[in-house]
């Protein structure tokens, strides 16, 4: 079969080349131009990376038209039913869903992992007591890189899937530690006898002075919360881990790159910033003048939880969480029934909007994650946080992707230059 090629012409020069289209086993084809530089000295300009695919990947699909979303295959409706967080983790990093035998050495590998180094936990003191936590995340995973520097070695597979296994294992443990700190309680120490969700909910909410009262309900809402959130292809959290793996550095740092990039409202930070703006927007009565607001381009205010680069229609996680957020706010007698109340109308009202049905913005996960992450009592600032413990496995699973690739190259975007030409330096003497 001969080779689909896309023919680019310099109209300057006439000189052409062939560029060969890739297809892969879903979604649109790509042009592969990496020649083009060396072929017609020209790059390519795609600020934003909107049409750019940055590099190959078996692990997450995305069909934005469609308001689809695989790992590995499976669609996230099914994980999100049938399966468990720490199940995706495994398939998400090995490819396959596990055997039970599998997934009983995939747990005990989780469990020995769970605590921190106790001079990790002293590192806490230094931050200010109202430290944002995702600052704190920063850091503190950040630090954990000081702890293993085997991992620093990653022509060893087993250090590489060690790395990951300890990341997965340890984020619980530093986000309850981050929450337990600001709030000025005793850390609660991992629980190996219990689920992984069970054991983030006991770090997170138990005290030493009386025993705790497992929920199921909650238990259940988190660990649907933590498969959606796990993977997302190349989001913007996951190519700042790629970009800073691909320079070979130490992946715990490299995911602190990508905490750091999860924090900003325009990505994981928009769960905090939705339950702020429905906060603001108190009733349904308001709803009308913030719509106005939302699409004023004098206004810096955005209808947040609302819009996606990739997702033209609904985005699935939404539809998810969506469903059970109703059930839950009624189930654990949540207080917050007013805000969905807001939630569903500002949505309603959104939807049939001129302005959000031409630009076909549509709820995304954020819309709605964050009721559930606060009828589960968890503090507002730590949304985020809960965010990026559920992500550190897509993380590491596209680092680990990434790393064992044999043509590895540091990533180097370049750029077109518009600044001055080369001049000579004027002595501060002769200014004007
Ligand atoms: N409210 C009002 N207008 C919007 C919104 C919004 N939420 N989102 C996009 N638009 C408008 C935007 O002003 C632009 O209009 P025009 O064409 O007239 O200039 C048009 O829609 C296209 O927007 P864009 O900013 O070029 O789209 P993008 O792909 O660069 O941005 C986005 C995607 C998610 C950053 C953006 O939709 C947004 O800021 N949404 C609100 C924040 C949010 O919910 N973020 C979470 C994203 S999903 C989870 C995650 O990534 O972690």
């Amino acid at each position: 079969m001969t080779q689909e090629t896309v023919t680019i012409t310099d109209n300057r020069t006439g000189k052409s080349i062939e560029c060969p289209i890739k297809t892969g086993t879903e979604g649109p084809a790509v042009i592969d131009c990496h020649t083009l530089y060396q072929e017609l000295g020209l790059f390519t300009l795609d600020p934003a990376f909107v049409t750019t695919a940055s590099c190959e990947s078996k692990i997450t699909f995305i069909d934005g038209d469609k308001g689809i979303l695989l790992y590995r295959g499976y669609p996230i409706e099914q994980l999100a039913k049938q399966s468990s967080y720490p199940e995706v983790c495994y398939l998400l990093l090995y490819g396959e869903l596990p055997t039970a035998k599998q997934m009983e050495a995939f747990t005990q590998n989780i469990c020995q992992h769970t605590l921190l180094h106790e001079g990790l936990v002293h590192f806490y003191k230094g931050f200010r007591h109202d430290a944002h936590p995702m600052a704190m995340l920063v850091g503190v995973v950040g630090a954990l890189s000081g702890y293993y520097p085997d991992a620093m070695d990653i022509s060893q597979p087993e250090h590489c899937n060690t790395s990951a296994i300890r990341l997965i294992a340890k984020m619980p443990t530093i986000a309850a530690n981050i929450h337990k700190y600001l709030v000025g309680q005793a850390y609660v120490y991992p629980r190996n006898d219990i689920s992984y969700v069970g054991n983030f909910m006991q770090m997170m909410f138990s005290v030493p002075s009386e025993p705790y009262q497992f929920n199921e309900t909650a238990n259940k809402a988190l660990e649907v919360m933590l498969i959606l959130h796990a993977d997302h292809e190349q989001n913007a959290s996951t190519s700042t881990v790629r970009l800073a793996g691909s320079s070979q550095a130490h992946p715990f740092s490299c995911v602190a790159g990508g905490i750091a990039t999860l924090w900003g409202p325009a990505h994981g930070g928009a769960n905090e910033a939705v339950i702020r703006m429905l906060q603001e927007i108190k009733t349904p009565k308001n709803i009308p003048e913030y719509i106005r607001r939302f699409k004023d381009k004098e206004d810096a205010t955005r209808l947040m939880g609302f819009g996606h680069r990739v997702y033209k229609n609904y985005d699935p996680r939404a539809k998810i969480i969506r469903g059970i957020c109703h059930d839950l706010l009624q189930e654990m007698g949540a207080t917050d029934q007013a805000l969905f109340e807001v939630a569903m109308e500002l949505e309603r009202i959104a939807l049939s909007d001129d302005y959000f049905i031409e630009r076909k913005l549509y709820p995304n996960v954020d819309f709605y994650s964050g009721l559930i992450l606060k009828a589960l009592d968890i503090p507002l600032n730590m949304f985020t946080v809960i965010f990026a413990v559920a992500r550190s496995v897509g993380w590491v699973a596209q680092w680990t992707e990434m790393i064992q690739d044999t043509h590895l190259k540091i990533g180097r975007p370049r750029q077109l230059y518009t600044g001055y030409q080369r001049r000579d330096y004027v002595p501060v003497s002769k200014r004007k």
